[in-house]
């Protein structure tokens, strides 16, 4: 959506993926104070997002209010220590008649909804797709995105959707992400499931409008250190939303290390904004690479149960040839020059992010690439 916003992935934080419903308002000021305390903040993670469950019922004159428990001072005067530490504020609805927790939803009710969300100072709107009428997607969502600029404010529209309208054909037009797939859970086969599902749709990826393989699961449940990274680079690389979705309130040291690497937090918001593809998917390891506005990246990620050595190819994997200097992005170390390949020993789930600079294009017919990488 060309409206200024999302030029860049966003980058925040979201309630559900740790509280689910579980969210009051002391919650979420101690979460701003700890976005700025612990260095999110200056790292790029403005967005504060309250998800499903602030909700109470609609006023006498129809307008939504808070939850007069949970949420009793409302969501303006959220929004406002929000903007007192500099961060962005969000929230969330449904394009249904009750929310996908049996709130109260926005059919019906766009425009006084984005009213007064743009009357509390609303910068982000999250919008699910629960209990609605079984009308056309496109249209609710429309519906809303009309609504939302009529108010005048910039407010970043995440489509909530989980894929079933494909939502990447039509989403550019309605808003700044649309999710591509179901929920993601606290499990790794859950992560490998989305990943796959988004190699076909990269290519619809852009400034102003993103893909969203849904919210991160960094630092909850049970990941080894090299799944937390091994999701987080490949989410970065694929210019997904960066919504953390854990505690940050007393954030453990390796978690820290993992969100807060600015090496791959710059792949990220990369200005060139274009997603990473698949270039090699075999039974044990997947090689996604793309371009940047100053060089190229190369995701080397083991998918098996031990290490793994890979190779990438600089010809087949990256469409380049002649000379390349490479850098590890979680080492932070240069690595040196290379030409045609590099190879690296890579653990169990674990992941490579190499940058590559230098090299020069090389056209190889698609017949032939198609040939040198197994697709499964
Ligand atoms: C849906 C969405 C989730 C979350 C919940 C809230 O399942 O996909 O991301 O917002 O609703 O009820």
């Amino acid at each position: 959506l060309e409206n200024g916003l999302g030029r860049t992935p966003p980058m925040g934080w979201n309630s559900w993926n740790h509280f689910g419903c579980n969210v009051d308002e002391n919650l979420i000021k101690e979460t701003a104070d700890a976005l700025v305390k612990f260095g999110f903040a200056d790292a790029g993670y403005k967005y504060l997002n309250v998800d499903d469950c602030w909700e109470g019922e609609r006023d006498e004159n129809g307008y939504l209010t808070s939850d007069p428990i949970t949420f009793p001072n409302g969501m303006k005067m959220l929004a406002d220590y929000a903007h007192s530490k500099r961060l962005l504020f969000g929230i969330y609805s449904d394009a249904g008649y009750y929310t996908c927790a049996k709130r109260v939803g926005s059919l019906g009710y766009e425009k006084k909804d984005a009213e007064i969300f743009a009357s509390w100072g609303i910068d982000y709107l999250k919008y699910d797709n629960c209990n609605n009428d079984g009308s056309l997607e496109k249209q609710r969502y429309t519906k809303m995105r009309d609504a939302l600029i009529a108010t005048g404010r910039p407010i970043f529209f995440s489509i909530c959707e989980w894929g079933n309208s494909k939502p990447y054909l039509w989403g550019a037009e309605v808003g700044n992400s649309w999710r591509t797939t179901g929920d993601i859970r606290v499990a790794w086969d859950s992560i490998l499931s989305i990943l796959r599902r988004q190699q076909a749709i990269t290519q619809y990826s852009r400034p102003g409008g993103w893909n969203d393989p849904d919210m991160l699961q960094v630092g909850n449940g049970q990941f080894s250190l090299d799944e937390q990274k091994s999701h987080f680079s490949l989410w970065a690389a694929l210019k997904a939303p960066l919504l953390l979705g854990f505690d940050i309130r007393n954030p453990p040291n390796d978690t820290l290390k993992i969100v807060l690497n600015p090496e791959i937090i710059a792949l990220n918001q990369d200005p060139l904004g274009k997603s990473v593809n698949i270039a090699q998917r075999s039974r044990f390891f997947d090689i996604w690479t793309g371009e940047l506005s100053d060089g190229h990246v190369a995701l080397l990620f083991n998918r098996a149960e031990i290490a793994m050595t890979i190779t990438l190819d600089l010809k087949y994997h990256c469409k380049l040839e002649g000379e390349i200097f490479i850098r590890d992005l979680w080492e932070r170390k240069d690595l040196g020059y290379f030409t045609k390949s590099f190879t690296a020993k890579v653990p169990k789930h674990g992941i490579k992010v190499l940058k590559i600079k230098g090299g020069t294009p090389v056209n190889i017919n698609e017949s032939v690439f198609l040939q040198h990488i197994e697709i499964y």
